[in-house]
């Protein structure tokens, strides 16, 4: 592989694209980069705002005042997004934003603002990207592209997990409702809709464990 490459992995919500995106990233030095997370925090603003994103008037004077970054943090090894100089990596991974994000990320001004800066953040290559549109959209001249995927009740089990971890009240319902939602507003809204990049290579990760859905990318990436 050159040493300057990006590699995007995209997919359906839930299937562990930031997992293997971040050992990805580890492993060849990467920065690895959440693009779900810019969507998440401009659906924080606009719910703290009470924007009214049906309004692309209202929604396009609101990106203006919009701000987001990654910054590296040294104490968890994680990159956390910032909104307008807050870290919010804790509050955007709320149902309350997973219910709202797909409705906010179909909207063409905020995709174009997200596209924008992710594209920016790519010059340096050397970046792993996850998310919905970044092999077909964002980079479609990436070097490797990866398309995840996982059998339904797989992702809603591991989903639930996570989020009972910080919410113990929450049901499994909810989480299978949310997440079949999502899948569906991502994958048929008219702009650049949830799809597998043509050349994107399919990793069906159910019935892999973290380190053979790592060794299946590093083996493509090499
Ligand atoms: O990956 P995630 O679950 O954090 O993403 C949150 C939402 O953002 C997801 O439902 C769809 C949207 N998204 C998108 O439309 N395009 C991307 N590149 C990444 C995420």
């Amino acid at each position: 592989m050159k040493k300057n490459a990006i590699i995007t992995i995209d997919g359906w919500s839930a299937c562990g694209k930031s997992t293997l995106a971040k050992q990805l990233a580890k492993e060849l030095g990467f920065v690895y980069i959440d693009s779900g997370a810019m969507y998440r925090a401009i659906t924080l603003y606009f719910l703290r705002n009470h924007i009214d994103w049906t309004d692309p008037k209202e929604v396009e004077e609101a990106l203006k005042n919009i701000k987001i970054e990654f910054h590296f943090n040294e104490k968890s090894q994680q990159s956390e997004v910032f909104l307008n100089d807050e870290n919010v990596e804790w509050l955007i991974r709320d149902l309350v934003i997973a219910e709202k994000v797909s409705d906010v990320a179909a909207i063409r001004e905020v995709r174009a603002f997200a596209v924008h800066q992710q594209q920016l953040m790519g010059k340096k290559k050397r970046i792993v990207m996850d998310g919905r549109d970044i092999g077909t959209t964002v980079f479609p001249h990436a070097e490797v592209k990866i398309f995840m995927t996982a059998d339904n009740g797989t992702r809603v089990e591991r989903r639930f997990k996570e989020l009972f971890e910080k919410n113990p009240n929450i049901s499994l319902e909810e989480v299978k409702a949310n997440l079949e939602m999502r899948d569906y507003i991502d994958s048929n809204r008219e702009v650049s809709p949830l799809r597998k990049a043509e050349d994107a290579i399919l990793l069906d990760n159910t019935n892999l464990t973290m380190e053979e859905q790592l060794e299946f990318a590093l083996k493509l990436v090499k």
